[in-house]
């Protein structure tokens, strides 16, 4: 994959980010997708949310977390008192992977390789740039291993604060603080007697991050 590098503007505004992403050819994913979803958001925003990939719902809409992972985070959001509005959320990668079963439409989520995280994390760091986010919240594995390196290992270090500067391998210029908690489809995912609790300790890490800010 010849990387996103090459199709960044010289700008760190988001508009021209986002225009400039929706040509992106930096890896395969762009040809089966709909269309690009970039992050949405205030770009002055003090948290910024990283998920992992759109879903087939943000595909169509072209708009992060607004299917049923969305949902999700909507209400977790809300019960840790933090307002969408005034947050920047975005993904690792920019599109839609899937795979399909034999003669189905339906379009089945497929986990993004380290690869394709790393063609689309130009897009990523630009975001970064562009909002200068206070902290960054990684929402699962694949967007804390995105900015907190390919070893990181969320089962043993959910909930701890890093700083990109001393962490990362996205450049020592970046001095945000980071902090990665589940993906709210691992919630949709989990047993159904484990829900509640599981969306309880995700809330409980949202709280971390307000308390943090307020
Ligand atoms: N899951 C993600 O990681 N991001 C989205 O935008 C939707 C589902
Ligand atoms: Fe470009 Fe990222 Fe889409 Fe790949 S996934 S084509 S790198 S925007």
């Amino acid at each position: 994959f010849p990387g996103a590098e090459q199709y960044l503007p010289n700008s760190r505004d988001l508009d021209d980010l986002i225009a400039a992403a929706r040509t992106c050819r930096g890896c395969d994913l762009y040809e089966a997708a709909d269309q690009t979803v970039f992050g949405a958001g205030s770009p002055g925003s003090t948290i910024m949310f990283v998920g992992e990939q759109p879903g087939d719902q943000e595909d169509r809409a072209g708009e992060p977390f607004v299917g049923p992972a969305g949902r999700v985070f909507d209400r977790a959001l809300e019960a840790a008192d933090i307002d969408r509005e005034l947050t920047y959320v975005t993904n690792a990668v920019k599109h839609f992977k899937f795979t399909r079963a034999a003669g189905q439409k339906r379009r089945i989520h497929d986990k993004p390789s380290r690869t394709e995280v790393v063609a689309c994390r130009p897009w990523l760091l630009a975001e970064l740039d562009a909002v200068a986010p206070r902290i960054v919240v990684c929402l699962g594995a694949t967007a804390a291993q995105a900015l907190l390196g390919s070893k990181f290992r969320l089962t043993q270090h959910r909930g701890e604060l890093f700083n990109l500067a001393d962490d990362g391998d996205v450049g020592p210029e970046r001095v945000e603080d980071v902090i990665a908690t589940v993906h709210p489809s691992s919630i949709l995912r989990g047993p159904s007697d484990k829900r509640d609790k599981a969306f309880d300790d995700f809330v409980a890490d949202l709280r971390v991050v307000s308390n943090l800010l307020a």
